[in-house]
């Protein structure tokens, strides 16, 4: 079966074709830099950003993969959460699309398909239940996979995401946007035991995490330190691993609780901070050989993607019972993005 996906729910334009398993055109087109000068993206950009650059890279996807609209079964694309004008950009020209091609069109969660990636990339044959912990820009929480389209959210974070706390702590010391990598490549030179940050909610018994309390620490052993004046790159390194390591510590530890406690059979890391290396290797110190595999996308599922909604659209697919009248569906030509990652999307419930 023969999947197009759309992805646009934040400043990334993203196409994919898959081909069953196999990826057969994989491109991404990102507003990144043009908010940069603002320290975060801004809405009304990225979206206007997602028009002019649509047909154009949805066009060299289709003659990289040497797809014609006869050969695709089927159009996936972000339905939510995300910035609403965004996603109303690949909503609208999804429908478009299955309207002109007469295609069947399934709309996709973007944590969800964070939090699927990894196990799609892996050949385990009955994953279920499996926890994957999503940490990205504008998401933190711990899901419980029953099956596809059964997941139970079990926590998160109850103020900032982690990414954004990696791109407001970046800002802070002067490292610019998007902060993770940034922060991630000061952290190696600089003493991740320098400052001991707070852990928020570490040690409270349930899955609900908090990263504005570090983000604010950060802030004002910054201050203190500068007193008036400019840091030292060595201090800003030493901020930033210590930043980095109380981050990671608290992601590692209710990921790995979460993991333990529902006996699931597998952990799954995604979102755009599921790529730091210092977070991979804290897995790999903390994580004993009976929790099971702890699986991590490949580095270009990691930040956004279509592959991961196509791969996801297409399990979603697969359990629909009648897809001969997909296209016409009401669900699919009534539906509106949401920007809430607590609405459930077509197709999934979530779980109690
Ligand atoms: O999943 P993603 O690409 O977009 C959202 O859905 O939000 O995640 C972007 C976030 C940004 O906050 C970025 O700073 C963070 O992921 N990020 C990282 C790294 N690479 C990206 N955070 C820490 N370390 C990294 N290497
Ligand atoms: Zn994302």
């Amino acid at each position: 079966m023969r999947v197009l996906a759309i992805e646009t729910s934040c400043d990334e334009t993203a196409f994919a074709v898959l081909e069953g398993r196999k990826v057969l055109a994989a491109e991404v087109a990102s507003s990144s830099q043009e908010h940069a000068a603002y320290g975060g993206v801004v809405p009304e950009m990225a979206s206007r950003f997602h028009g002019e650059v649509f047909l154009s890279l949805l066009r060299r996807t289709l003659q990289k993969s040497r797809t014609t609209p006869q050969k695709i079964d089927l159009i996936c694309a972000t339905g939510g959460p995300g910035l609403l004008g965004s996603i109303l950009v690949g909503v609208s020209c999804a429908k478009s699309l299955a309207i002109a091609w007469k295609k069947p069109l399934v709309f996709v969660d973007h944590v969800l398909a964070h939090g699927y990636s990894g196990i799609w990339e892996t050949d385990l044959k009955d994953p279920y239940p499996f926890v994957s912990l999503v940490v990205s820009g504008g998401h933190t929480v711990l899901l419980e996979w029953r099956a596809p389209d059964r997941v139970v959210e079990l926590g998160g974070t109850i103020d900032d995401a982690a990414g954004e706390a990696f791109d407001k702590v970046a800002k802070i010391l002067g490292y610019g946007y998007p902060g993770g990598p940034l922060i991630e490549k000061a952290a190696k030179r600089g003493d991740a035991r320098a400052h001991d940050f707070p852990r928020p909610l570490k040690n409270r018994p349930d899955y609900q995490m908090s990263f504005s309390g570090l983000k604010t620490a950060v802030l004002y052993r910054a201050r203190d330190m500068a007193k008036g004046g400019r840091l030292s790159n060595k201090d800003r390194a030493s901020l930033a691993a210590s930043f980095q390591e109380a981050a990671c510590e608290v992601l590692v530890f209710k990921a790995l609780k979460a993991l333990r406690e529902k006996k699931a059979r597998a952990l799954v890391v995604g979102g755009g901070v599921s790529a730091n290396g210092r977070l991979r290797a804290m897995f790999g110190e903390l994580a004993k050989p009976e929790d099971g595999p702890i699986l991590f996308p490949s580095k270009e599922l990691c930040s956004d993607n279509a592959v991961m909604i196509a791969a996801y659209g297409a399990c979603l697919y697969a359990r629909q019972k009648n897809k001969k009248t997909a296209y016409f569906s009401e669900t699919a030509m009534r539906f509106t993005p949401y920007t809430e990652f607590s609405t459930p999307p077509p197709g999934v419930k979530f779980l109690k």
